[in-house]
């Protein structure tokens, strides 16, 4: 059965206030193109074609004009609420229903990875059947889910520790099989009153049932949720697209997963916008 996908798009976005004051934080731009682009383009490059989009009450109605139901894409867009934002590990109960006992993956819609090979690498997990998770090295590991190493193999996942772990972060996508929604639904909140994602992990992990990949120097990832990480994101997306290649680009993605024909990629570079003229450039 095909994986699905699923994008946490809802949350707080306190950190980034008063840019989220009336905007979602997911819908900024990060250079040319909404924020929640890059993650659907990961999706895109791993195959996967059904999509769930999770935010709260008040902007799940901003995705649906911006993204519709896929069709254009060759995706299949659907909608989920988060009443409260009680956690990234709640997203897998929301999405119960949506994916009718696939295995799927979860990112988080303010995460931006681009780099060499690093559709290879998502595209590896995608169609496996097990379960994965990814590592990157950072200089400020503590904000985040850190890897505790022991014999050289990963042990636990520390959430925000306060001392230093290791240097190795854990970003926001994961590859679960449907059984880790019983796992989520058996999760007590956290002391900050959330089921979180690293406590789902560590299940998983004390099962011999997580693969930890890392990705390497040239393969990037950022958290766009604080100000100066968002402006970090955007000044690399725009030197990356202007010395390389495009990224977070969905007719491009589209495309190249055989998603869309050449003939349909061509109907967007008549848009007047000179993004789409970078297309042409493609082909
Ligand atoms: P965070 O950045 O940890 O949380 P946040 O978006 O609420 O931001 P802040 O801490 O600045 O208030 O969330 C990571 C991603 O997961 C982000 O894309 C928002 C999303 N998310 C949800 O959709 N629901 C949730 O319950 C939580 C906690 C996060």
């Amino acid at each position: 059965m095909n994986r699905k996908g699923i994008i946490l798009a809802g949350g707080s976005g306190s950190r980034l206030y008063p840019l989220t004051k009336v905007i979602s934080k997911q819908l900024l731009p990060i250079y040319n193109k909404p924020m929640i682009y890059y993650p659907i383009s990961n999706l895109i490059m791993s195959r996967i074609k059904e999509i769930l989009i999770i935010s709260s009450p008040h902007h799940i109605k901003l995705y649906k004009n911006l993204l519709g139901n896929g069709e254009n894409l060759g995706l299949k867009f659907s909608y989920k609420i988060q009443k409260k934002p009680n956690g990234i590990a709640e997203g897998l109960i929301l999405a119960e229903k949506f994916l009718k006992g696939s295995n799927f993956c979860l990112i988080l819609g303010d995460n931006i990875f681009f780099g060499k090979d690093i559709k290879k690498k998502f595209l590896n997990a995608s169609n496996s059947e097990s379960q994965s998770i990814f590592g990157k090295k950072v200089n400020h590991p503590n904000k985040y889910g850190v890897l505790k190493f022991k014999n050289g193999k990963v042990n636990k996942i520390i959430e925000k520790p306060k001392s230093l772990v290791s240097k190795y972060a854990v970003t926001g996508i994961y590859f679960y099989n449907n059984s880790a929604i019983e796992i989520a639904k058996k999760l007590k909140p956290s002391y900050r009153n959330e089921l979180e994602i690293t406590d789902l992990n560590n299940q998983i992990l004390d099962k011999n049932e997580l693969n930890i990949h890392l990705l390497n120097n040239e393969q990037y990832w950022y958290d766009a949720g604080n100000h100066s990480d968002y402006v970090k994101t955007i000044n690399h997306v725009y030197n990356y697209e202007n010395e390389k290649q495009l990224v977070g680009c969905l007719e491009i993605e589209a495309f190249k997963s055989s998603f869309i024909s050449k003939k349909k990629l061509l109907k967007y570079i008549n848009n007047k916008s000179p993004f789409y003229k970078k297309l042409k450039n493609i082909l």
